[in-house]
């Protein structure tokens, strides 16, 4: 819900828990009051804010002579560069006279039932429109005639808020954007920690929590993509918050390009937490009656810790991002052949690793890398979409309909954004590459990054796509992206327009996402990146899973997984079973412990069933079973994440089932101890008074006492792993 107060000139966005408050101190200057927990009252005012200020001196500006005010000590809703707020503006622009200023003020503002689209970019969706209300908050500088407005969402049950900005450039010339942050937010205090998900491949998201001090902290972006070295996301919490109790603030970023998200803390303790389209490497020329659209800034509060911040974005994502027909649907379990052969395939490979999975109950053969141009390894034919007959005589059409006569399904790899310099398309279009004349073409995996900010490449890219997915039985893609940008330029843009290389690249990729995902709506799409290096809630709009990561060995994923899960469900989390000794770290673990690794994602294989013993197979067998009966607690389901493993001893994670009767409590020893301690998992979001029963045991307990005494667990074996089925009685 979200009211206006006419005379106060405050708006008061409310959430089923959460307020956010703000509005023009003097009629003018647009400032943040407050975000946190529901406040049922209209009453805050500015006087507060006012007060404070009494006590500063030394202000490096005031504004309109008003020694006891000055921007660079207000809480500024939207801050503009060239006045004096002197931190990290959320917009920068330069004028035609060679000016940066922007001096906004209030223009006009509508409230509205539901939500809109923001044109050409991912975001989030409302299904029917009392889900949902939306301010549109204009503010204008006159000097310039340009407007910024402001677009504010408020979700009531999924407790989340959207922003996102709109420039729109009404002045007669054109006004070059160098900086459009979706969102800065002024906390009057900074006694919080920053908690923030570096990596890099192989090693995703693994979280870190540092506390905030003066200054700036942040993580960024300019590699083109999201990243595997950060991701689009941080928490502010404060001191005491934990899991499951005190204030935790999350801010995600809609968006799989170039991006910033920090913090800056200034000499009076307060702090202004910033995130958006990275500003470093950003131009965009915006002519008279253009428009010029910002990612998505998704915000939770929670009170009820980092758990409580994970569940409401989990369930935004799954239910309100990832778009199409698998959102709600259980997905396949698949086999994908890449670790299991790697380049070195042909029909009957394949069809020998598909047999023996389709006897287990897997119902998807994914073909992987190097079954198109001449690849038979990474060094070449990457943008020559049409079949290796050399691997693949009978083409994709046949393969395709062997596997559909196993009783599978077939899936098909692409790195479409991707071109070999020793490839057909290369030879006939070498200006399609991302590159800068005169200077070195830099290969990553031998590869070079086409151009997505063309047109004509884009246009290439999905008649490509169009032509393998119109003729062959495909009916799932995974979308690799495997290297960073670099050598930054495109052919086609003006000299004047090579800043806007990046956002425009992103652009471009989200349009052919749309078209071609539209065009194929029954086709499950997975995005991967170097494995998860474009983890992010803009490619999960498309595809509503990701590669988690590489690195499928069980331990490290572990890791990998929780990080991931600080702000995405694990609906979207790939996860497979691989041989052993692992292919990334030489580690052996059970094919148990693999198993329950994997079966909390996405659930696959990656690895040649026929090499395993029989009483693998028998634990393969059941992993599946286990998996079609509990998928769907997994991913709808509420996690509580009992025990983290930075403790590096064991993790334990909790799933209750979205009609809150099926429990699973997932075990995990990362570290065995000899005569271990007993330690006692309490679970979370039970009935007190409800009846629990042990599937396996047959035992029932009532809720309090599995809350509030626990459940025994000892450290049994190094990667033991297991879980607990509690129903309901
Ligand atoms: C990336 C992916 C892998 C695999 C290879 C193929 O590394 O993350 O899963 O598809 O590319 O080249």
């Amino acid at each position: 819900m979200i009211s206006f107060d006419k005379d106060k000139m405050i708006f008061h966005l409310k959430s089923n828990n959460t307020s956010y408050i703000f509005g023009f101190l003097k009629e003018k200057f647009l400032v943040h009051l407050y975000w946190g927990k529901k406040l049922e009252f209209n009453d805050l005012d500015y006087d507060m804010f006012l007060d404070v200020m009494k006590y500063r001196r030394n202000m490096c500006a005031s504004d309109y002579k008003d020694i006891a005010l000055s921007r660079d000590c207000l809480p500024m809703e939207y801050s503009t560069f060239g006045n004096t707020d002197q931190r990290t503006p959320a917009f920068h622009a330069t004028y035609k006279n060679g000016s940066f200023i922007t001096e906004l003020e209030y223009d006009s503002h509508v409230i509205y039932n539901g939500k809109k689209e923001i044109n050409g970019l991912p975001a989030t969706y409302v299904e029917n429109e009392d889900e949902a209300q939306t301010l549109e908050l204009t503010l204008k500088d006159s000097l310039t005639d340009l407007k910024i407005v402001l677009i504010y969402t408020v979700y009531d049950e999924l407790d989340a808020i959207t922003r996102s900005v709109k420039i729109i450039n009404n002045s007669k010339d054109d006004v070059r954007l160098d900086s459009v942050l979706s969102a800065v937010i002024d906390f009057k205090e900074a006694q919080y920690d920053y908690i923030h998900l570096p990596g890099a491949w192989a090693r995703e998201r693994h979280p870190e929590r540092v506390p905030v001090m003066t200054g700036k902290q942040m993580v960024d972006s300019a590699r083109g993509n999201s990243s595997a070295q950060h991701n689009p996301f941080f928490a502010l919490v404060e001191k005491n918050t934990d899991e499951n109790s005190g204030n935790a603030y999350g801010f995600n970023l809609v968006y799989s390009g170039n991006f910033t998200a920090g913090v800056e803390v200034d000499p009076y303790n307060t702090c202004r937490a910033f995130l958006g389209i990275n500003p470093f490497g950003f131009e965009w020329i915006l002519k008279n009656g253009e428009e010029f659209a910002s990612p998505e800034a998704v915000l939770v509060y929670s009170d009820k810790g980092l758990g409580g911040m994970s569940r409401i974005y989990h369930k935004l994502y799954r239910t309100r991002l990832c778009r199409g027909k698998f959102r709600d649907k259980e997905r396949y379990v698949l086999i994908n052949n890449w670790e299991a052969t790697y380049f070195n395939f042909d029909e009957e490979k394949i069809l020998n690793i598909a047999r023996k999975a389709s006897q287990v109950g897997v119902e998807l053969l994914v073909l992987d890398d190097g079954w198109f141009g001449k690849r038979n390894s990474d060094n070449c034919s990457l943008g020559d979409w049409y079949v290796n007959k050399g691997k693949l005589p009978g083409g994709l059409t046949q393969l395709a309909s062997k596997v559909n006569e196993l009783g599978m399904k077939f899936g098909l790899w692409f790195e479409p954004e991707m071109v070999s310099p020793d490839s057909d398309c290369y030879r006939a279009h070498p200006d399609w590459c991302i590159h800068s004349e005169g200077r070195i073409r830099s290969e990553g995996r031998n590869q070079l990054v086409l151009d997505l900010s063309r047109q004509d490449v884009c246009d290439y890219i999905y008649n490509c796509l169009y032509e393998n997915l119109s003729t062959v039985n495909i009916e799932y893609v995974k979308w690799d992206y495997n290297r960073t940008m670099s050598n930054i330029g495109s052919a086609l843009l003006p000299a004047e327009r090579q800043g806007e290389f990046f956002h425009r690249y992103i652009l471009g990729l989200y349009s052919i996402l749309e078209k071609i995902t539209k065009a194929f709506p029954d086709v499950l799409f997975e995005s991967c990146s170097s494995g998860g290096a474009r983890f992010d809630p803009g490619m999960l709009f498309y595809m509503p899973q990701t590669w988690t990561s590489d690195d499928t060995d069980a331990l490290e994923r572990i890791y990998i997984q929780y990080g991931t899960s600080m702000c995405y469900p694990y609906s979207a989390m790939g996860a497979h079973v691989s041989i052993v000794p692992n292919h990334q770290v030489g580690r052996t673990t059970p094919v148990q412990t693999r198993g329950y690794t994997a079966m909390v994602g996405q659930f696959g294989y990656e690895l040649d069933l026929n090499k395993l013993t029989d009483a693998e197979i028998d634990v393969v067998k059941e992993q599946i079973k286990t998996y079609k009966k509990y998928g769907e607690v997994f991913h709808k389901g509420e996690l509580y994440r009992l025990v983290t493993p930075d403790n590096n001893y064991f993790c334990s994670n909790e799933f209750v089932s979205e009609d809150r009767n099926t429990i699973i409590v997932s075990n995990f020893v990362l570290r065995a101890v000899p005569n271990s301690p007993v330690y006692y998992l309490k679970l979370k979001g039970l009935e007190s008074d409800g009846v629990y029963m042990d599937e396996k045991t047959g035992k029932s307990y009532r809720g309090e006492i599995l809350m509030s005494s626990g459940i025994p667990y000892q450290l049994s074996a190094d990667y033991d792993t297991k879980i607990i089925v509690f129903k309901k009685q």
